[in-house]
């Protein structure tokens, strides 16, 4: 995903150095060439031997050393970075940095470069709030410089609040997505994801296999591509992405409104939920008990809405992309909810087999248009499948100028 990307990785001194560790480890997992410069203070909490060790570089660390072994490679630092990451970025550089002052080799390679620089500041609460600091980042904000928000926690310091390194796995995610094209920005997507669940009584309830990897990984896309992400979603056991507004529903119903509050605005909706598509008539206020009498439970359903069909019905601008879950005649019955439902595209996929469908990683996927092309795409993660549904998007959305 980095591949060919040079990320320099400016380590500063405060006890988060450790987790800086960790970050060039994901960020070589990603085939990314990692450059470390650690400044004094940094070698004070972990040795330079770890960083070389995770990047397979030499670690850089003085100015003057770089000089003497002149080398083209080393001295155009600055030249090179596709990135520069400064984690943890201590209220020290922060302020050399903000001031102009390049009196180390961090400071001076970001003086000379005109690539992006990302801080993840770490330090006690208090100093993070000491308004100096904070006159300091708003000052780098405005310029440019951008800064990955410190969490609240418990600091190494005892004291709790905030100042918190963010996680290396979202500092990561902050580079990754720092890469990605905003080609959706200033479009406003709507995502329905997971299941939906029916109660029965106060301790039961109906619902399916979906576990919202499909339309959690369609909102995380289009967010890292720009669009304004609202994801809509069923009970399900995963973080909503980073960036869209998570709206949490239980039953069908539930979902039909709440599309409903967003469907007029949006440019959007992609509905890759699995909603229920009958309720039980009655919902029990008291536990059913077991009749001793019959084998039987006889429970009547009535249909729910078909929040596709509705809305598909009130589209006027909006894209619709469909999803359609089969275990046979996969294109036949695609098709014929693309035509039903007034999608422009619909997702075919059939759940029966292996790799595809509910509660797994990948899916195999058969995209239907509403022009009557049909592209079958091989077994990949979900998440390239969202890339080429918004790509499909992005395209539609181009067309209509
Ligand atoms: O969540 P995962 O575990 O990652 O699994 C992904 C998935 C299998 C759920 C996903 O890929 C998928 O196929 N989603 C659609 C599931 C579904 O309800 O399919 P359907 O063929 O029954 O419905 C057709 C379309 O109408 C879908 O876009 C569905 O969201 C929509 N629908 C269905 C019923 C209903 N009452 N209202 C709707 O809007």
């Amino acid at each position: 995903m980095l591949k060919d990307k040079t990320i320099v990785l400016g380590v500063t001194g405060g006890i988060a150095v450790y987790k800086a560790a960790d970050i060039v480890s994901r960020l070589k997992k990603l085939n990314a060439n990692v450059e470390v410069i650690m400044t004094e203070g940094a070698t004070e909490f972990v040795s330079p031997l770890t960083f070389q060790t995770l990047s397979n570089n030499v670690v850089h660390r003085k100015m003057f050393n770089e000089i003497t072994s002149y080398d083209v490679e080393h001295i155009s630092l600055a030249q090179k970075a596709a990135l520069i990451l400064i984690a943890p970025a201590t209220a020290n550089t922060i302020g050399k940095i903000a001031s102009g002052i390049a009196d180390n080799l961090l400071t001076t390679v970001v003086m000379a470069s005109t690539s992006k620089v990302v801080f993840a500041p770490a330090m006690n609460t208090k100093m993070y709030q000491n308004p100096i600091v904070q006159a300091n980042m708003e000052k780098l904000k405005k310029l440019g410089y951008e800064f990955i928000k410190p969490a609240k926690g418990l600091l190494a310091c005892g004291d709790y609040g905030e100042g918190k390194m963010a996680e290396p796995v979202d500092i990561v995610e902050y580079v990754i997505s720092s890469f990605i094209d905003k080609d959706l920005k200033g479009k406003k997507i709507v995502v329905t994801a997971g299941p939906t669940i029916e109660p029965l009584d106060p301790v039961r309830y109906m619902t399916n296999h979906s576990s919202g990897k499909m339309g959690y990984c369609i909102a995380k896309e289009a967010a890292d591509r720009g669009a304004e992400v609202v994801l809509i979603s069923g009970p399900t056991y995963l973080e909503p992405p980073k960036g869209v507004k998570h709206v949490r529903v239980n039953t069908t119903e539930d979902m039909f409104e709440e599309v409903g509050k967003y469907f007029d605005t949006c440019d959007v909706l992609v509905k890759s939920a699995a909603p229920a598509d009958y309720r039980p008539e009655t919902v029990s206020n008291t536990k059913i008990k077991k009749n001793k009498d019959t084998d039987e439970l006889n429970i009547k359903y009535v249909k729910n809405p078909d929040i596709a069909a509705h809305y598909g019905k009130m589209k006027n601008n909006q894209i619709m992309v469909g999803f359609a879950a089969e275990t046979e005649n996969l294109l036949q019955y695609a098709s014929k909810k693309l035509k039903e439902k007034n999608f422009d595209f619909i997702v075919a996929n059939d759940v029966s087999k292996e790799g595809a469908g509910f509660n797994v990683d990948t899916n195999i996927v058969t995209i239907i248009d509403n022009k009557g092309e049909t592209t079958n795409y091989p077994i990949m993660d979900k998440a390239q499948v969202a890339r080429i549904i918004l790509d499909k998007v992005k395209y539609l959305l181009e067309d209509k100028g």
